[in-house]
């Protein structure tokens, strides 16, 4: 199946940032993801190069907009292999077939009659180059600009849109496909409600001569978004190439809300006065903040794609962006949230996992994938091939649907639980017994499978990291032709496989330097100030005196109740009575599994400041200890206390 995917093409008159990094990952993610499926995909990104943005950026630049143009366009373009971003194609709308293709639609609209000549007075907003209806303002003023709209009188070409407002509300109502997430998609048929306004398209050369020129009338050029949309066709040779038959069909646009309107109700009714079929899905993406303020270059908080990627690699920054963000809601970027990915996700979650696996396949199977005895499968064995099938499963549903953090949540619910699995399994302890040798075979090479379906399932997102988990496990080969159909389980790894190095796939990172530094001033203010409070770290001696000891509240605690904190695979929520009942929230999911602990008795530290995790206020801790395992990692024990000891009773 052909698929075809756009991003917007974006303005020259800024240097790329995240908000631009972001919807470009996520439509090369889909496009990777769609390949793997077994489409043949055609994936196009560019830049929006005409109009008074632009003519007044270059001035403000002292350049000519065309040497203006030229410069920034090639900034995008360098910007792309940094995020391992893969375009087929990459447009500008300065290129000379894409004039020719915008002056040929028009003038084919134009002898239709769906263009006619009329004076136009109204408000115009110079920021987002259209005049805003009254209802849009908020207090005068345009809501995306912030700015009182010009009152201007003008003799202009506009586009018969309202004829097509039933068209367009028939054609949504009966795609629910067509706009989504379906908040955007009741977004605009609430704006269709409202008579729709024919399309001003053209801008006088009194007052813009940066655009293209209108083939029936040379006093004006071409409205910024009438020939920005046509993009989409001129990448795929409209009207008469043979790329054009086969993906104009399948068109799959991916958009942030900023621009819905003209994606949503300027270019269906435009493609539908041209006689062409509308494009098959739009995909809305919210915004990203920073540090939940909007990215701003007068606040100074425009984050660089270039600084991220040198910063955290490649595949820690589009991992966290599709993780992060719920698609179709904002969501804000921060520094602490990309470095808690990076740790616990990658380093912890993923990369241990990896890294424990491959080096007991190493060091108990001779660097060779073992055979699977399937007549020795246990329970948990089980499990695991089943929660590989269901992730294959809700993994494609999740992606084809746009919805990357849900996919993702799918892959780590398996990581985790093959965690859990090793802990269970504890291969080392099968090692010393001759007689579980086969068992053990069994477990390792449950293992390596496992390590390869998530390879597979990875590509698309982290292209680099699935190439790394692929060629340890002597798959590389493999995984450049794999094709991914959940109906069709991949087929296991094959016995006898000679491993690669095992690469560490994500290191463990520490906080920057600069935050730290600046958390030690802070610390120092505070001390100065004497509001720093004292604590064992305000001690030089490093010893806590009794009577800090004696502040700790330290209780038995029976468990009650224990279950899974959603979307979490460190959490489980427990319910204990110390004697009175409260919830604690502990991470120790990859340790026990809820149904071992119900009844058990355990330390409480009973006067910690509540704390909320996953949306779950915690009201103290429970203790455990770390237990190192042979194979590097570490295990979670609790201390459990004497069953005949009443629930509440202090210990000190
Ligand atoms: N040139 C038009 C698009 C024409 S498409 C036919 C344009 N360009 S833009 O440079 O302003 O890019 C807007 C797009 O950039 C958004 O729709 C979104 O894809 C991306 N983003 C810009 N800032 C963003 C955030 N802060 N967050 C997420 N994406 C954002 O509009």
């Amino acid at each position: 199946m052909p698929t075809y995917v756009t991003t917007p093409i974006y303005y020259v008159n800024a240097q790329p940032h995240l908000g631009h990094a972001y919807t470009t990952i996520i439509a090369d993610t889909y496009s990777r993801f769609r390949r793997l499926s077994g489409d043949s995909v055609r994936f196009q990104t560019g830049t929006d190069e005409h109009g008074e943005k632009i003519a007044e950026a270059a001035a403000k630049a002292g350049s000519n907009p065309r040497e203006y143009v030229d410069a920034i366009a090639a900034l995008f373009q360098q910007t792309w292999p940094l995020l391992n971003v893969q375009p087929d194609y990459v447009i500008r709308t300065t290129d000379a077939d894409h004039i020719k293709t915008v002056q040929r639609i028009l003038d084919q609209v134009h002898r239709q009659g769906d263009i006619y000549f009329s004076e136009y007075a109204g408000l115009y907003c110079r920021g987002c180059e259209r005049f805003l209806t009254d209802k849009e303002l908020v207090e005068g003023k345009c809501p995306d600009h912030l700015v009182e709209p010009e009152p201007i009188t003008e003799q202009n070409y506009f586009f018969r849109m309202s004829k097509y407002q039933d068209w367009l509300i028939e054609h949504i109502k009966k795609n629910p496909e067509f706009i989504t997430p379906e908040r955007y998609r009741n977004e605009v048929l609430a704006f269709l409600d409202e008579p729709l306004e024919d399309l001003c398209i053209s801008r006088p050369t009194s007052r813009l001569t940066w655009g293209i020129p209108l083939p029936f009338d040379n006093r004006f050029v071409t409205y910024v978004w009438f020939d920005a949309l046509i993009n989409y066709l001129t990448g795929i040779g409209y009207p008469d190439g043979p790329l054009f038959a086969d993906y104009w069909p399948v068109a799959e646009h991916v958009i942030a809300k900023d621009i819905l309107k003209p994606h949503a109700i300027y270019w269906p009714t435009m493609l539908k006065s041209m006689g062409l079929s509308p494009f098959k899905r739009l995909h809305v993406h919210g915004y990203w903040n920073v540090d939940s303020t909007k990215m701003s270059k007068s606040l100074g908080n425009v984050i660089r794609p270039r600084e991220l990627v040198e910063e955290y690699g490649v595949d820690t920054v589009r991992y966290f962006l599709l993780r992060e963000m719920s698609f179709g809601l904002d969501a804000s970027f921060s520094y602490d949230a990309i470095l808690a990915r990076q740790n616990a996700d990658l380093a912890n979650d993923l990369g241990n996992l990896f890294s424990r696996s491959l080096t007991m396949i190493g060091k108990y199977a001779d660097q060779h994938i073992p055979p699977l005895h399937s007549e020795l499968l246990q329970k948990s064995d089980h499990e695991v091939q089943e929660a590989l099938q269901t992730m294959a499963t809700t993994y494609t549903a999740e992606m084809n649907a746009f919805r990357f953090h849900r996919a993702l949540q799918a892959v780590w619910e398996v990581i985790g639980l093959l965690n859990r699995y090793i802990v269970t399994n504890a291969p080392w302890e099968l090692a010393k017994d001759p007689e579980q040798h086969q068992r053990l075979q069994t477990v390792l090479a449950l293992l390596g499978g496992s390590l390869w379906h998530i390879a597979v399932v990875l590509k698309p997102i982290m292209p680099e990291t699935a190439a790394k988990m692929a060629q340890a496990l002597g798959m590389e080969e493999a995984l450049a032709t794999a094709v991914l159909r959940p109906a069709t389980p991949l087929a296991p790894l094959p016995a006898g496989r000679g491993l690669g190095e095992v690469p560490q796939l994500f290191p463990r990172m520490e906080k920057k330097k600069k935050a730290a530094s600046k958390t030690a001033r802070s610390n120092q203010a505070q001390a100065a100030h004497g509001t720093k409070k004292t604590g064992p770290e305000a001690q030089h001696t490093g010893l806590l005196s009794f009577a800090q000891f004696q502040a700790l509240d330290l209780r038995v605690a029976q468990i009650n109740a224990a279950q899974r904190v959603k979307k979490s695979e460190r959490l489980l929520r427990l319910s204990v009575s110390a004697p009175e009942e409260r919830t604690v929230v502990a991470g120790i999911a990859q340790s026990y599994s809820p149904e071992e602990l119900i009844g058990k008795k355990v330390v409480l530290v009973a006067n910690l400041q509540p704390a909320k995790l996953m949306g779950i206020v915690s009201e103290g801790m429970v203790l455990a200890a770390k237990e190192p395992l042979e194979d590097g990692s570490e295990r979670l024990r609790l201390l459990f206390v004497d069953s005949v000891m009443s629930p509440g009773s202090k210990i000190s």
